[in-house]
């Protein structure tokens, strides 16, 4: 199929027919003034709206607050603008333009990346990851639904039109009564899709929607680390589609050992090293503390140790809950880490801060008497802006560090 232009149809503000005004309280009026782009349920004081409906703001006194899009659930409006103008396809344009703008530094032979990047593209609630010559769109809600047409044309616009266009929606866990939704191809169809990080292969799938198959937030991280593997003994914990452990053994990592829990994923990072004509090292479908009990047991060590968990899992190994565990995790990482080896330690927990996961890593650290030093600490690339007057936005920490 090809990527012509729709006309889209969306309501403008400053159509009474379809615009609705929305009252807020003080409290939000406060924060839609720092650029804060949500307005929750109960921050209303006057009027409704039904989801997807293009919407007014206004504080108590009147003021203008810009327009956004209602939405029902745990948020109840998207800010997309701050002043009165239209939610159209010029505005959507522009913010998609000024997107790629920011995104031109990344070397060309990487083609897996985030052309939007939601509330810190000023397209909130909206993400687009390319991989290749395909598009995800991934919407938080079916009420952006009206803006998918538009967005396509101007992403076309942008970088050139792609080959197919997958559309994921994300089910919030705060938003008790949504459903996951299948991603839907709209425009052509892909199976598997070879993409190039940094110069080394890893295969995708689009179809997946955001477990397609590379964290490209992940992406600098990996830069950053790639002249400190030579001839290190690698243990990558979480491992997923292994992008950690190719990117180490194509580095001059000695001996790498992948541990995850999914076969699935396992199958997937094998792939991964044969894409880059690598040997896959040890492969091991287990639970992290099983591997790092055994691993103790048998007095293997090891010089880098990456550990990036999930924020909830559950295995006959027990349930991983997120910022809890970190104090435990970090003391069976350090008790088979080879002394002056390096912790690179990753969550993606926004609910936790950096002091934080700082506290967990010490408390972890005290459990068998050695010390963390902090070497670098790593932030995703141009592509996962980070708003300052959007907190939720800055959920990454990825920490190098080297124990006593
Ligand atoms: C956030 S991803 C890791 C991303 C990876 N570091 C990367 O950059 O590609 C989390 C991974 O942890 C795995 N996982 C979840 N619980 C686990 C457990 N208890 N032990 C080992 N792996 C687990 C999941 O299967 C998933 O692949």
């Amino acid at each position: 199929m090809n990527g012509g232009r729709s006309t889209p149809k969306l309501p403008a503000a400053g159509d009474r027919s379809a615009g609705n005004e929305l009252v807020v309280n003080g409290y939000s009026t406060g924060w839609l003034k720092r650029g804060f782009p949500w307005v929750y349920p109960a921050e209303i004081v006057q009027g409704r709206a039904d989801p997807g409906t293009v919407v007014r703001l206004r504080g108590e006194g009147g003021t203008a607050l810009g327009v956004g899009i209602a939405d029902r659930g745990w948020i109840s409006v998207r800010r997309f603008r701050r002043d009165d103008g239209p939610v159209d396809a010029a505005l959507i344009r522009s913010r998609v333009e000024a997107a790629r703008r920011r995104r031109l530094s990344i070397e060309p032979a990487t083609t897996a990346w985030r052309l939007v990047n939601a509330e810190n593209d000023e397209l909130p609630g909206i993400r687009v990851d390319v991989w290749g010559g395909h598009l995800v769109v991934t919407l938080d809600s079916p009420s952006l639904r009206n803006l998918v047409d538009p967005l396509i044309a101007a992403c076309d616009e942008a970088i050139g039109n792609a080959d197919s266009v997958w559309l994921a929606e994300r089910r919030d866990p705060r938003d008790i009564e949504r459903k996951s939704i299948p991603v839907t191809a709209l425009r052509g169809r892909v199976e598997d899709v070879t993409v190039t990080e940094l110069g080394l292969n890893y295969e995708v799938r689009p179809s997946l929607g955001k477990d397609a198959g590379l964290f490209t937030d992940m992406r600098t991280n990996r830069e950053w680390m790639a002249p400190h593997w030579e001839n290190s003994r690698v243990l990558n914990l979480f491992a997923h589609t292994g992008a950690f452990s190719v990117s180490a053994r194509a580095n001059g990592a000695a001996e790498v050992v992948s541990v995850d829990l999914s076969d699935g994923y396992l199958a997937r990072a094998r792939r991964n090293f044969e894409l880059n004509g690598l040997d896959a090292g040890e492969l091991l479908a287990e639970d992290a503390f099983k591997a790092l009990d055994r691993f103790r047991r048998q007095g293997r060590t090891f010089d880098r140790i990456v550990v990036d968990p999930p924020g909830y899992s559950h295995s006959d190994g027990g349930t991983w809950q997120g910022e809890k565990e970190w104090p435990r995790l970090t003391g069976a990482c350090l008790r088979v880490l080879a002394p002056g080896g390096w912790l690179i330690a990753a969550s993606n927990l926004g609910s936790q801060s950096p002091k934080q996961f700082g506290g967990a890593l010490s408390e972890g650290a005290d459990r068998t008497g050695r010390e963390l030093r902090l070497l670098h600490e790593g932030t995703p690339g141009v592509d996962h802006p980070a708003a300052l007057h959007f907190p939720e936005s800055r959920y990454l920490k990825f920490w190098v560090l080297e124990a006593s």
